[in-house]
């Protein structure tokens, strides 16, 4: 990382803005330049002084200031950074710009950035679970914006829940993550990528499927495409829009899903990240089923297990196999042994019962599984997890091409 990646560090008013003095320092200590935006509430809780000490740079507050204006206008300062990060954000901050407010100089970078902008949210766990938050939250993820965390914990107001801010390291990995989502690391690498359920026909009208919204697969083919890949994604049915530059094939079932992804053999990675349906109807019926009055008895057959099979495609085996374990108990212990069954390279383990709301949601939470151990990567949108992932990938097949 050189000195030309510029972070424009918005620090808003709340207890945690004491942890954004550690960010910088450790932004710095990456070479990294910070130039920091401080709101009037967050001068309550970390001086200018501070600030700008740590961050070897001036510190702005004041939308209205001529100084500052004639020097730095806020518009300027608001596009000279790579990135633009929120931490911590308040609830009220993040109600500004979900809402497209520019009434202080914080508010006003967030509406007229053209950078990527990452939020770490820090509050209360009330003000986190309100329906207003989460309203505020989930616009701000439909237009575009990172999330990582909040985690969950003892809170400086004495309660216990979500709401404390992302540990600055976990801030400082996906700072990186985004960061490395501008270079072209896998320039000339191919990439497969499946996402989305599967659905295996009942009848001319029914069908089994599942909760699987293709969220995290899209971003992943994105991150990767965004890195320089060549990908292909093969999909099941899903609302997401084509990611940018991906060849998008579309499939109904698993059987069909394994054919278009042998079909797009020889890639250098493949990320299984789609819900392939274990089971199908053994004789999908003709005609639709009618009521009979009887109970009805669907028999069912194991689908293909296409993880395995790309695992051990030889001679074309993907040089990295990346699959998904979605779980719904024993995360880790369930997901560890899939790997070891399969003969994949990792596996990205994420909790899927009900109480996490992983399915459909713009966020997730996952392990990273490999030979060497698990890394609990913390709460983050499916974008951020994304990039985080791709950034890994582009690192394991540098090591890889430079290993003979
Ligand atoms: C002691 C104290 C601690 C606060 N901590 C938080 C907090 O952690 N998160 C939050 O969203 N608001 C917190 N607030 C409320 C914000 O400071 C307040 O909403 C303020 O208007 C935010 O302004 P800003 O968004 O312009 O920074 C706190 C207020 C006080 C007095």
């Amino acid at each position: 990382m050189t000195d030309t990646k510029r972070i424009l560090l918005i620090i808003s008013g709340g207890i945690a803005a004491y942890k954004s003095l550690t960010l910088i320092r450790r932004l710095r200590e990456r070479n990294i330049a910070v130039r920091c935006v401080l709101s009037v509430a967050a001068a309550k809780f970390v001086t200018p002084l501070t600030v700008g000490a740590l961050s070897g740079d001036k510190v702005y507050t004041d939308l209205f200031s001529l100084t500052d204006e004639q020097e730095m206008g806020h518009i300027r300062l608001s596009r000279e950074a790579d990135l633009v990060v929120v931490a911590p954000a308040s609830a009220d901050l993040l109600a500004k710009a979900a809402n497209g407010l520019a009434d202080d100089l914080a508010s006003t970078i967030l509406l007229a950035t053209d950078k990527p902008v990452l939020i770490a949210p820090s509050m209360n766990t009330e003000m986190w679970e309100h329906p207003a938050t989460q309203r505020n939250l989930a616009i701000l993820a439909g237009d575009g914006v990172h999330r990582v965390g909040p985690d969950e914990g003892d809170l400086a107001c004495g309660e216990i829940g979500a709401g404390r801010v992302a540990e600055p390291d976990s801030i400082l990995a996906t700072i990186e993550a985004m960061l490395a989502n501008t270079s072209s690391d896998l320039a000339s690498v191919r990439a497969l990528v499946t996402s989305g359920p599967t659905q295996e026909p009942i009848d001319p009208v029914r069908y089994i499927g599942n909760r699987s919204s293709g969220k995290q697969g899209y971003a992943i083919a994105q991150a990767l495409a965004a890195l320089g890949a060549e990908v292909t994604l093969i999909t099941g049915p899903t609302k997401e829009p084509d990611p940018l530059r991906a060849r998008v094939i579309r499939i109904q079932t698993a059987e069909e899903m394994l054919a278009a992804c042998l079909k797009a053999l020889p890639v250098d990675v493949a990320v299984c990240a789609a819900a392939v349906s274990d089971w199908r109807a053994s004789v999908p019926a003709n005609q639709k089923i009618k009521r009979s009055g009887k109970s009805q008895h669907l028999e069912l057959i194991e689908n293909p297990d296409i993880l395995g099979r790309l695992s051990a495609a030889q001679p074309n085996r993907p040089t990295l196999v990346v699959g998904f374990a979605a779980e719904t108990e024993s995360v880790i212990e369930n997901a560890t042994k899939k790997r070891l069954t399969k003969g994949c390279d990792w596996i990205i383990a994420n909790d899927v019962s009900q109480k996490s709301g992983v399915f459909g949601s713009t966020h997730n939470k996952v392990h990273v599984i490999d030979e060497i151990g698990v890394e609990d990567w913390p709460v983050a949108s499916k974008a951020v997890i994304a990039e985080r992932l791709a950034a890994r990938i582009a690192s394991k097949i540098a090591c890889r091409s430079i290993v003979p």
